[in-house]
């Protein structure tokens, strides 16, 4: 097969990241037979410093047509002036919406070795297994707004929501759960929020097409509790946009580091292969404070571009063999920096792709 995939490395740790993807992605190629172009587009802060703004043109038509999308990072110190005009995840959240990505699919498993790297108990850990998904180009990100400038003093944010909105990222919930243990958790806030009540509503309504399905609906406050106390309970979780941001980031740490943890984002739109044209990034963001020392944990990314190949290019055989080669450096004791405890050997970002890529060799 051959595939182009844009690679938007982006600011901080990104490009480092996304460089050990790339490798790992064209030793993938070679194994199996397949030529995997990466062209490179800007967004984020970088887009802002050479061309002006966070998400040019040119990024947005590369990535329509492109087969996969694989993004590193975007944001840092530089462009944190909050009266700024314009600012890198702002990039972020319009390809998002862009490309009309409205599931963001984020699985939570613990690599077994390295339950000593997470700060919670053993115990509470064994068995974690969650993809959480959550709504992305809707809520308080993308409703109306007001911001307060310079001399005002109010100013606020709006979750929207529409049935279709709902509709469509409930039901590709069910079926990744329908695929899995048959468990949904739909996350709301339906006891305060208007648009949570109509996202319960509308939930309720959807999941009748899947009777097989074992549901629960839990409040979000909640969630964030129970993710932590009993998080083997749960399989595949829904929830709208900030919920999902923020219960995402507390479910990282169940897998020891954010620096371990993929994303997908999809949407409707097909790619040449008639499949959905995805963007896939690790989850953590663009670490300025370790950017440039070579240190950052690359396997988010080179998990992502093993998500790329399963849900963009149908290439299981070759995601799953991606997955063992990481699984395999793991088992060998080699950590980077995040993940490293005692009797483990540390190494960089660029010496751990290494290892990806020969792990892929044999
Ligand atoms: C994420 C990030 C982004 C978000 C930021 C960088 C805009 O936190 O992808 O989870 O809030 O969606
Ligand atoms: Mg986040």
């Amino acid at each position: 097969m051959d595939a182009r995939i844009v690679v938007l490395a982006g600011d901080g740790i990104g490009p480092e990241v996304t460089a050990e993807a790339e490798k790992v992605l064209t030793a993938v190629g070679q194994k199996f037979g397949h030529t995997f172009t990466f062209d490179q587009q800007l967004m984020g802060g970088r887009a802002i410093d050479e061309l002006g703004t966070s998400l040019p043109d040119a990024t947005v038509e590369a990535a329509k047509t492109a087969d996969a999308v694989l993004l590193g990072a975007v944001g840092g110190p530089k462009w944190d002036n909050p009266n700024a005009a314009d600012r890198p995840e702002r990039g972020l959240l319009a390809i998002r919406k862009a490309l009309n990505l409205f599931a963001n699919l984020r699985p939570v498993k613990l690599h077994p070795q390295l339950i000593a790297a997470s700060a919670i108990k053993e115990e509470v850990l064994a068995g974690v297994d969650l993809l959480v998904v959550r709504e992305l180009t809707g809520g308080a990100y993308f409703g109306p707004r007001k911001e307060a400038g310079a001399d005002g003093d109010e100013a606020y944010d709006t979750m929207l929501y529409t049935t279709p909105e709902i509709e469509r990222v409930v039901r590709l919930s069910a079926e990744a759960a329908m695929g899995r243990s048959k468990k949904l958790t739909s996350v709301d806030k339906a006891n305060v929020l208007a648009s949570s009540r109509l996202w319960r509503r509308v939930t309720v309504e959807v999941l009748k097409e899947y009777p097989e399905l074992e549901v629960e609906h839990v409040l979000v406050d909640a969630m964030a509790m129970h993710l932590i106390r009993r998080p083997a309970d749960f399989d595949v979780v829904v929830s709208e946009n900030l919920f999902g941001d923020i219960l995402t980031d507390e479910a990282s740490m169940l897998a020891g580091s954010m620096g371990m943890l993929p994303s997908a984002s999809l949407g409707d739109l097909m790619n040449n292969h008639n499949l959905p044209l995805g963007l896939y990034e690790p989850i953590h963001g663009s670490a300025p404070d370790i950017a440039g020392h070579s240190i950052a944990n690359p396997l988010a990314a080179i998990l992502s571009s093993a998500m790329l190949l399963r849900h963009s290019l149908g290439l299981e055989k070759e995601a799953a063999a991606i997955e063992a080669a990481v699984d395999s450096v793991l088992n060998e004791g080699v950590r980077t920096m995040d993940i490293a405890h005692t009797g483990t050997e540390t190494v960089g970002t660029v010496v751990m792709g290494d290892l990806v890529v020969q792990a892929l060799g044999r």
